[in-house]
């Protein structure tokens, strides 16, 4: 059996932004932009994906971030991250420590609610 063509373009990284609510009051929009921008910048755009998601129940974190397909989450972000984020964790394949949350999988969590 043929497999059809992917219409998803072979990006290598995939990020989900939290927009929502508590992240959204923290900036989480600014960071989106800045991220898009940073990411045409470099010449990523079609590497890197970049997707706003909802709540990911750590609303008292964030502005939370995940990157795929390493399974790390980013917490308290601030558009001035973004530059390290692209230049360390995308570029140079370099976990940003002080930055992290968590990886893979199994965290608890909080609401804003
Ligand atoms: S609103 Fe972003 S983690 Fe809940």
């Amino acid at each position: 059996m043929k497999m059809e063509e992917s219409k998803v373009r072979p990006y290598r990284q995939h990020i989900f932004l939290c927009v929502d609510s508590c992240c959204r009051e923290k900036g989480s929009e600014g960071i989106f932009s800045a991220l898009s921008e940073e990411l045409k910048v470099r010449g990523l755009s079609n590497d890197v994906m970049i997707s706003r998601c909802g709540c990911l129940d750590q609303c008292e974190s964030g502005p939370m971030l995940i990157i795929y397909p390493e399974g790390t989450w980013y917490h308290n972000l601030k558009k001035e991250d973004v530059r390290r984020l692209v230049d360390e964790h995308l570029i140079k394949g370099n976990i940003l420590p002080d930055l992290v949350y968590h990886r893979v999988s199994g965290i608890g969590g909080s609401s804003c609610n």
